[in-house]
């Protein structure tokens, strides 16, 4: 158990157990009074402090009340930190060493242990393919990658902006191998076609998941889908589906995802994907989708053995996505941010070097470690045959896409 969450365990034990000492003390001075009256006995009725019996009943009851409460407090508080399930504040980082972890100071004190060999490598004459690479983690990675001599197969969904994008890492790197896709990874109908055209035309060594968002309240997308999924679970699925077979033709091909510690608070939920249930929570929503990316890779893994699957934490980074979707966040943490490279860093690590490739594929990396897919304690393990329901899911879903053409109803 890691040792902040050990403390907070042990804070609220050692509570836990003064209030029930203390609740069972009183019960017994009240029982004691109580029981002589109900049972008869004479022996109270000549002590002097006898009349003051029902106030010293009514005071001992209020305290004890109190103390229940504090009691059933510290034992909710107990189960939710077991659970992972308390509302997560920045206030609480010491109870959550993995959060630490995930900042600035996380990232410069797990670089100590880096060796700068790692990626010290020429990928010339190997091509990837980056989603969301415009701005943030993906823009990062796309720098790192083509200074290091690959084709560089930018795809993001706004034209203007990718190619202010693609200007800059052509600029900075002088690699004139930086091709522009613009596709919108939450429509499944255009990331098909984009990759039936992209198999035609180009090769590819590994694909980078990055395109991600945190939409706030529940809205659709064209095609009914809910956003967060479409771009987040679903684009993921169909990007990767739709080109394994091109990577499957490569040496060393490697399939990288890029999740959130986010997801450690969230068990696999497979029965509203869509979140079309309850209260809309999307900060939850999206921990939802970074756990479904992560049993993604593990489902690929086993099922596609000559390709190297592996998803990520980049740590928090100081983005546009952080600023837009998690204003509140951002005000509190802006001075502990990572860098966009930092939170880059264990991407490209995993893209190229040939460190990550010896490890198992299907693993989940922070600072180029492999990391726990669970806390410890946390109940967010689920069944194995869920893990499978989803991909059937996904793939049924995906599925209904790759067939309608225009002006056909619109899906779910
Ligand atoms: N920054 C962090 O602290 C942090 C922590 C954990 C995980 N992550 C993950 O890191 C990844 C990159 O995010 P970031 O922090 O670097 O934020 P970012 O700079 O805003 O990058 C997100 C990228 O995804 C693109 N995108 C979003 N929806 C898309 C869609 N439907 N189609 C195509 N592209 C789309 C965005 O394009 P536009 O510019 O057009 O919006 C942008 O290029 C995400 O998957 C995010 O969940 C980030």
């Amino acid at each position: 158990m890691p040792a902040g969450l050990e403390k907070a365990c042990h804070r609220c034990i050692s509570k836990i157990a003064s209030n029930a000492c203390f609740i069972f003390g009183l019960l017994a001075f009240l029982v004691l009074p109580l029981s002589m009256t109900f049972t008869g006995m004479k022996f109270l009725e000549d002590c002097p402090v006898q009349p003051l019996i029902p106030l010293y009943l009514l005071v001992g009851g209020v305290i004890g009340s109190l103390k229940v409460t504090l009691l059933l407090y510290d034992s909710t508080r107990m189960r939710q930190l077991l659970s992972k399930s308390v509302v997560i504040d920045d206030d609480d980082d010491d109870e959550y060493p993995w959060r630490q972890n995930a900042h600035k100071s996380g990232y410069e004190s797990a670089s100590k242990h880096f060796d700068p060999a790692d990626l010290e490598v020429d990928v010339a004459g190997r091509s990837f393919l980056i989603t969301g690479s415009n701005s943030g983690i993906g823009k990062a990675a796309a720098k790192e990658i083509a200074r290091r001599g690959g084709t560089v197969h930018l795809v993001c969904r706004n034209k203007e902006r990718a190619e202010d994008a693609k200007g800059e890492i052509v600029t900075e790197t002088g690699n004139q191998n930086i091709f522009l896709h613009i596709v919108d990874i939450s429509n499944p109908k255009e990331i098909w076609k984009f990759a039936e055209k992209f198999k035609t035309e180009h090769k590819l060594n590994v694909l980078i998941n990055n395109a991600g968002c945190m939409v706030n309240n529940r809205e659709l997308t064209e095609n009914g889908l809910e956003k967060n999924f479409a771009t987040n679970t679903l684009g993921t699925y169909v990007l990767t589906t739709a080109l394994l077979p091109l990577l499957e033709k490569e040496a060393d091909a490697r399939v990288i995802t890029v999740s959130s510690g986010g997801m450690l608070v969230q068990k696999l939920n497979i029965s509203d994907l869509q979140s079309g249930s309850g209260t809309f929570d999307g900060t939850m929503v999206y921990a939802q989708n970074k756990r479904q990316q992560v049993v993604l890779t593990e489902q690929w893994a086993k099922t596609h053995r000559s390709i190297h699957f592996s998803v990520m934490h980049p740590g928090w980074a100081d983005t546009p996505a952080v600023r837009s979707s998690m204003p509140d966040f951002y005000q509190k943490m802006k001075n502990s941010l990572r860098t966009e490279a930092q939170g880059a860093d264990t991407v490209v690590w995993l893209a190229v070097s040939s460190e990550a490739a010896k490890l198992p594929s299907g693993l989940f990396f922070q600072d180029r470690q492999p990391v726990p897919t669970h806390l410890p304690l946390a109940r967010t393990h689920s069944p194995p045959g869920d893990e499978e329901k989803l991909m059937e899911m996904l793939e049924e879903l995906s599925q209904k896409f790759k067939s309608i053409s225009p002006g056909s109803p619109q899906c779910c």
